[in-house]
């Protein structure tokens, strides 16, 4: 085989981001916008990673060196040593996503890497060993990562996760509804909104525990929510999520403001997604209302995307078909 190629969805976190490093339950949904990588046999003792975004970067078989294409390598390099050999990879990443913006595009792009990786060496690895090497590629971007970016780009749809206690889908027919994306345009680091939060939960243990307890609440409460269908409700525990959010430090103005615009302009609640102190928020619309609330938001963000959620996981292609 000379190539071979696979597409991992980006993903929104509708509740419980942060909490769920506490060990709280968070739902998360796969989106219909996508990484792809291509992976290829190279003559070479060592992988070479091509990025759209971060341009080249080659790594040694064992290499200790950082950089942000340093975690596709390090995707890549699990597989290698799963399949016991030492052979040459060139790696394309072509990622529809926003990086570090807390869509999950590292992790789409990792899960992505592991299974074109694998199918090229004609590895059979199943969707819970991908998502584990992606974890693995994970820790290096963020240090102390839930799972939950992993999980649900392995898997697709809509998702309950629980750190350590694996996940279950949601059943939910999500045809009636939207969500509205807007970009706040500042860049953040995962690794150091993690690292915030947890520090401000060492330092005030009795008061942040009830935060984590209803941010757990809300995850429970949301799910059931979802299974009846009752998205007015879904979108009010988004709200709620948000003030949570906005408790523990990861907030901004900016954030705010694109949230407050989103529920002005009829969005059934809205809230940051991720990490926060930058990168996206997301507003969860009727279809009908979606594009209103999206020109709500276009004076305001950086970007504004109108997406689906997405039932497909990750996936082998054959050939290079238009990312969505
Ligand atoms: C990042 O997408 C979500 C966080 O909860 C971190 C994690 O779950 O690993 C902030």
């Amino acid at each position: 085989m000379n190539n071979a190629r696979a597409i991992a969805p980006g993903k929104v976190i509708l509740i419980g981001e942060h909490f769920v490093v506490g060990g709280q339950p968070a739902i998360a949904a796969a989106v219909e916008i996508e990484a792809q990588v291509t992976a290829e046999l190279s003559s070479s003792k060592g992988i070479k990673v091509n990025s759209r975004e971060y341009g080249e970067a080659f790594f040694a078989l064992e290499d200790g060196k950082n950089g942000p294409l340093y975690p596709v390598y390090i995707a890549a390099r699990e597989v290698l040593s799963i399949a016991g050999g030492s052979r040459g990879l060139n790696l394309t990443v072509e990622s529809n996503i926003p990086r570090a913006a807390g869509m999950g595009s590292s992790a789409a792009v990792a899960v992505a890497t592991a299974a074109a990786t694998a199918k090229l060496l004609e590895l059979e690895l199943s969707l819970e060993k991908i998502s584990e090497i992606a974890y693995r590629s994970e820790t290096v971007v963020h240090g102390k990562p839930s799972g939950v970016d992993n999980t649900v780009s392995t898997y697709g749809g809509l998702i309950f996760y629980k750190k350590g206690a694996g996940f279950q889908r949601i059943s939910c027919d999500v045809s009636p509804i939207r969500l509205v994306l807007a970009d706040s345009g500042i860049e953040r680091s995962t690794g150091a909104m993690v690292a915030k939060v947890l520090t401000l939960k060492e330092s005030y243990p009795h008061i942040l525990e009830h935060v984590y307890h209803a941010a757990g609440e809300l995850a429970h409460s949301a799910k059931n929510a979802l299974e009846e269908g009752d998205f007015f409700k879904v979108g009010q525990l988004m709200n709620i999520n948000h003030g949570l959010l906005h408790a523990v430090g990861v907030s901004n103005a900016k954030l705010d403001s694109l949230v407050h615009a989103a529920r002005e302009a009829g969005a059934l609640g809205a809230k940051l997604t991720g990490a926060g102190g930058g990168g996206f928020v997301v507003a969860l619309c009727w279809k009908e209302d979606a594009e209103r609330v999206a020109d709500a938001l276009k004076n305001l963000a950086k970007q504004v995307l109108v997406t689906g959620i997405s039932r497909q996981g990750v996936r082998l292609v054959e050939s290079s078909s238009p990312l969505r």
